[in-house]
């Protein structure tokens, strides 16, 4: 028997970090040829990541432009891609998560009748316009797929919900990988304003907002809900904001935030410094995914910068809450937590419903098992 010719497909910085470990673990196994194609969607905030992890694409679209759409990057990955698959001829494309990226990856794979395995399958918020454009993203990649890796339990009952129930294993997240490799007591920053903070003194609180359903209205209210809390708790709080390198977050954040002392707005940080930064942190304050996933795991409260979340997990534990993005709220529940001990005692736990670091393991097992070249299929993650 020939081995498995498995082509991992992303193209932004989230892909990237989540997919990293499972390229590493392919390559580290004898059953599979183990292909890696970058769409980069993302140049920069991609390029960081291959760089971290040591990871050299065999195929690259370079496909970003300035103020890209969601029309542009989807049709370009889809010719790309055409030419890749047609070269290659992979026996699985695997897709992650919800981007155009994975979209048009799944797509493609669909078009040139190539198995599709879609990686952090079964998050739902049940919106369809938020997250904008994920959660058509992810539910149109649960139609394409064959394969379906789920992080948690939930994730599974949604797929059950919608009538997919075969080649569905819960496997955990690879982000708790991925952070099992970057988190270290003595690491040292390269940003220099992040190894000059002061973490015992100071409640260092980390920043990121980047969504397109945010942008407008939403994005005001948060940029202001910001000020608001770096005025009122001048002496107290440093908010590290390292800011998406979008030109429409760039300019709400630098028109809102610019010349306040205790705000430091920087570049995006590499997965380490960000990983790194998080676990000296007093708590995190975002609109973005995959923080929701990492900050529990380093016992770090979250105040999520949204109506909703498909990561309803760390909400039932408590140690994430949805603030919404009205100014006044997000301000109230940022100060509850920096004025009282009790509650923030309350949400500094640390929990792990979303991994236990092994998801790569499960997923390559899975892969395997739906192959026919194993009998075992993999152990589920159970979250307890
Ligand atoms: C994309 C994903 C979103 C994911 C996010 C992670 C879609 C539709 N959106 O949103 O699901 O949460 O990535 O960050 O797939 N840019 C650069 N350099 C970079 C990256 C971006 O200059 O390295 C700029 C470009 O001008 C680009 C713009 O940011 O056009 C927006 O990038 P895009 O991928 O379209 O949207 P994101 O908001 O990053
Ligand atoms: N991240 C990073 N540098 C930053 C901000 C975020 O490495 O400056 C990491 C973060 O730790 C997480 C991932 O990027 O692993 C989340 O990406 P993003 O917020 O862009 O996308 P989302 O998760 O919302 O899709």
């Amino acid at each position: 028997m020939g081995k498995l010719k498995v082509m991992t497909i992303f193209g932004t910085r989230p892909e990237a970090i989540k997919m990293a470990p499972l390229v590493k673990e392919l390559e580290s196994r004898p059953e599979f040829e183990s292909y890696c194609c970058v769409t980069a969607q993302h140049r920069q905030m991609l390029d960081t990541v291959l760089d971290i992890f040591h990871i050299k694409p065999q195929f690259d679209l370079d496909i970003m432009e300035d103020r890209q759409t969601l029309s542009t990057i989807t049709s370009k990955c889809l010719l790309g891609l055409e030419e890749v698959f047609q070269q290659v001829r992979p026996d699985l494309v695997l897709v992650h998560g919800d981007t155009s990226t994975t979209f048009a990856g799944a797509l493609a794979a669909f078009y040139q009748q190539i198995s599709v395995g879609h990686v952090e399958a079964g998050l739902r918020t049940g919106d369809k316009y938020s997250p904008f454009p994920e959660e058509m993203n992810r539910s149109m990649v649960g139609r394409l797929a064959d394969l379906h890796f789920c992080p948690t339990e939930t994730n599974r009952r949604n797929l059950a919900a919608e009538g997919i129930a075969r080649g569905v294993f819960v496997t955990g997240n690879t982000v708790i990988d991925a952070l099992g490799t970057t988190v270290r007591r003595d690491f040292q920053f390269t940003t220099p304003a992040l190894n000059h903070l002061d973490y015992q003194e100071k409640k260092v609180i980390v920043v990121t907002c980047h969504r397109r359903e945010n942008y407008g209205e939403p994005m005001e209210q948060i940029m202001n809900a910001l000020r608001r809390l770096a005025l009122a708790y001048e002496n107290e709080i440093e908010l590290v904001y390292p800011v998406h390198l979008s030109p429409v977050v760039q300019d709400s954040a630098h028109s809102h935030l610019d010349g306040l002392d205790n705000v430091h707005l920087v570049e995006p940080l590499t997965a380490d410094e960000m990983h790194n930064l998080m676990a000296r942190s007093y708590m995190v304050m975002t609109d973005s995914g995959g923080l929701q996933e990492e900050a529990p795991a380093l016992g770090k409260p979250v105040l999520v910068l949204r109506r909703e979340t498909e990561r309803p997990e760390a909400v039932a534990a408590g140690t994430v809450r949805i603030a919404g993005t009205g100014e006044l709220d997000i301000f109230a529940m940022a100060s509850e937590l920096i004025d009282s001990p009790a509650a923030y005692a309350v949400m500094a736990r640390a929990v792990n419903p979303y991994g236990d670091g092994r998801a790569c393991r499960r997923i390559a097992d899975g892969i395997l098992y739906y192959f026919g070249r194993t009998d075992r299929p993999p152990e589920m993650f159970k979250n307890r």
